[in-house]
């Protein structure tokens, strides 16, 4: 695991990788698509931002399929908060993709148990994911990986926790009997079997929940930690979120921009 500070550009620096890695797997056609993971959340709409502006300055999607990581289980899929219609306001209304391409959970769907397994299948079926977005809760969850999630998990069903569901209920008129109490998540065994990882984070809420992963042993407790045993996982941060680790670990673990 890595830790790259930067100012305040976690989002380009994170469309960039993200279009440098499209751009070679289609030089290369090793397989027939590049399998990309994506997040939701505030931090993840600047990274649609600058991908956007890519596409349009002629980044192309087609070999491209995605897999979102989480979605809220039982609101509408219209409804404005699910992760349909933010995926669709911020990325795919704005970029041409066949919707074949596109994979989100249906937090809706009559099995629930049936729907994380066809998902999981699915992305095997693919190669696997080959670089997966993430972004981080305040109590360091990654997609709903809450605390105590195991290591090795995969896609499931999930409780969220009270701490996420008052972070979230700024999305839902500040009215935390408005936000969902469970989700479906990819685990935190499909975040490891990804061949590379990035992981944003910025502003001051997220500077414990990064103390935690740069600073503290492995433990449940605290889910990003599972990636300290990534050999390819990223996490880009800004200074807010990055001030609460120590300078020698800034040393240790820090890098100047990401290894080719
Ligand atoms: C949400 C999502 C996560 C996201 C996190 C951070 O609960 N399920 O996938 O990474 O919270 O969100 P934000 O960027 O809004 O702080």
């Amino acid at each position: 695991m890595y830790l790259i500070e930067t100012e305040d550009n976690v989002g380009f620096l994170t469309a960039s990788y993200i279009k440098n890695r499209i751009e070679t797997f289609v030089s290369t056609k090793s397989k027939p698509y590049f399998v990309l993971a994506l997040p939701t959340g505030g931090t993840s709409v600047d990274l649609y931002r600058n991908l956007v502006k890519f596409h349009q300055e002629g980044l192309s999607f087609d070999k491209v399929v995605t897999f979102n990581l989480d979605e809220y289980v039982g609101l509408p899929e219209n409804h404005p908060e699910s992760y349909h219609s933010f995926m669709a306001k911020n990325f795919f209304d704005h970029i041409k993709i066949q919707k074949e391409q596109i994979n989100i959970l249906n937090g809706n769907a009559a099995d629930l148990y049936k729907e994380c397994a066809n998902y999981e299948e699915k992305i095997k079926n693919y190669g696997g994911i080959d670089l997966l977005i993430g972004g981080i809760g305040q109590n360091g969850h990654i997609a709903f990986n809450e605390p105590e999630s195991a290591f090795d998990s995969s896609t499931r069903v999930v409780n969220l926790t009270s701490n996420t569901i008052a972070a979230n209920a700024r999305f839902f008129n500040n009215d935390i009997s408005l936000v969902p109490t469970r989700a479906l998540t990819v685990g935190l065994g499909t975040i490891m079997n990804a061949k590379e990882v990035i992981i944003m984070a910025t502003g001051p809420k997220k500077a414990q929940a990064l103390y935690h992963a740069f600073e503290d042993k492995q433990s449940t407790a605290w889910p990003v930690t599972v990636l300290q045993k990534h050999p390819r996982t990223f996490i880009i941060a800004d200074k807010a979120a990055a001030a609460e680790i120590s300078k020698t670990t800034k040393q240790n673990y820090g890098l100047c921009s990401f290894i080719n």
